[in-house]
């Protein structure tokens, strides 16, 4: 049986991973900031797959070291997919405050620090796939509207990390793959997004499948769709 560790999997993207990979028979580590109120994932139908529900709060940069003292086998995809886009940094002139202090951290740091402690047992798999959930929005060469400083910089500074663990993984056999989901209809792509949560994960876990098999897809930043988007 395959396993996943999906971070932010108690609703938008992350619940649509755990849903559709636990529909395939995986086993699925979901892990939440709070697990006594993920009813969403808890009311998940498990069928021939398996749900473990553990405690992760991005903030906390001991929060996987913790983790992988309960967690210990091996994982064939970790995906760093939990991540916020706080309104307060958005904005020229009041954008450099203390959330975006928060926003670098849960975006751009936790996902390394993941990593950091979830490498070994990626590398003792069959997959070895680590994927970010990166935006377009980091996209420097993509960026023809301003604003948007703190999730910019920090989706920014994710892909510029999720390169350099591409390369430094390599040796492990471990395929980093970065991804933009597309504009998907959650809670933060709103009402308007192009995409419902069926759809791009989906899309997502087919890149997924395809980066399992070609390990010249590591390091690189892929639209959902499959293009590779600029840095
Ligand atoms: N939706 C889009 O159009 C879009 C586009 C590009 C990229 N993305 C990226 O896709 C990922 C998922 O986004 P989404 O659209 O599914 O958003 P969402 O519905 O707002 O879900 C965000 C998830 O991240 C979790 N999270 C936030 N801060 C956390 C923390 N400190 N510790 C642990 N978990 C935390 C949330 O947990 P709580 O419920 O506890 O808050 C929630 O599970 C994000 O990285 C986002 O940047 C989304």
């Amino acid at each position: 049986m395959h396993h996943a560790l999906i971070t932010g999997a108690n609703r938008g993207l992350g619940l649509e991973h755990t849903r559709q990979l636990l529909e395939r028979g995986w086993h699925v580590t979901a892990a939440v900031r709070n697990p006594d109120a993920a009813d969403a994932l808890k009311a998940l139908p498990v069928g021939e797959g398996k749900l473990d529900i553990v405690a992760y709060d991005a903030t906390d940069l001991s929060s996987p070291a913790k983790l992988a003292k309960t967690v210990t086998t091996p994982i064939d995809l970790l995906f760093a997919n939990a991540g916020m886009a706080a309104s307060s940094t958005r904005s020229f002139g009041s954008a450099a405050n203390a959330d975006m202090q928060t926003e670098f951290t849960v975006n751009a740091i936790a996902p390394i620090a993941l990593a950091e402690a979830f490498a070994d047992q990626v590398a003792a798999s069959e997959m070895k796939v680590i994927a970010l959930q990166s935006s377009r929005m980091g996209s420097i060469a993509d960026n023809d509207s301003g604003h948007g400083y703190g999730y910019r910089g920090s989706k920014a500074a994710l892909n510029a990390m999720g390169k350099s663990l591409s390369l430094d993984l390599k040796d492990k056999g471990i395929v980093v793959i970065i991804l933009h989901p597309g504009w998907v209809r959650t809670d933060m792509g709103g009402p308007n997004g192009q995409l419902t949560v069926t759809e791009s994960v989906e899309g997502q876990l087919d890149l997924i499948a395809r980066a399992y098999k070609q390990p010249a897809m590591s390091g690189r930043f892929f639209h959902v769709s499959g293009q590779d988007l600029p840095w």
